[in-house]
């Protein structure tokens, strides 16, 4: 009898914990697992890149005059895509983005900075590998 007793508790206690978890509204958020950056992000099959409201912008500028491989093979920080804005600007005739500039670097740092990973870009190899003798 204690033992059917202890079960029944149980039973209510998970039927508690369902009717609550169902009603309550953090339920909801428990389904939306944030998902792996490359999992979440539009490739615009034009380009390669990745879609959001400046890919139009970042088209225009950047893909004028190469492939958008060159951006999409790299990964760099701020300052390196503002180092390459600037060389391209000293010796390949680019032109002055103005105000699109801080528009177009903080797109660039977004999806090709040194952490992101999308699509094609995978981890830049480790600098050293040291491997261990077994
Ligand atoms: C006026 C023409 C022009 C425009 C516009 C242009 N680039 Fe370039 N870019 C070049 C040239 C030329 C090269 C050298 C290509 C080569 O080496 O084959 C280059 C090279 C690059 C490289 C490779 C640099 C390296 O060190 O290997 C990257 C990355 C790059 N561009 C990104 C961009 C980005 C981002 C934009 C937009 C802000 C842009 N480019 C706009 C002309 C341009």
């Amino acid at each position: 009898m204690k033992k059917h007793h202890v079960l029944t508790s149980l039973a209510m206690l998970a039927a508690g914990w369902f009717t609550l978890s169902a009603l309550s509204p953090a339920s909801s958020s428990r389904q939306t697992k944030i998902p792996a950056v490359a999992d979440s992000l539009k490739q615009d099959p034009a380009t390669g890149l990745v879609v959001d409201e400046r890919l139009n912008l970042v088209v225009a500028q950047c893909t004028a005059c190469h492939s958008s491989k060159l951006i999409l093979q790299n990964r760099f920080t701020r300052d390196g895509w503002k180092e390459k804005i600037r060389w391209m600007q000293r010796t390949q005739k680019l032109w002055d983005l103005g105000e699109t500039e801080p528009v177009v670097l903080d797109y660039l740092v977004k999806y090709y900075g040194p952490e992101q990973k999308t699509f094609d870009g995978r981890r830049k190899p480790l600098p050293t590998v040291q491997w261990y003798k077994l």
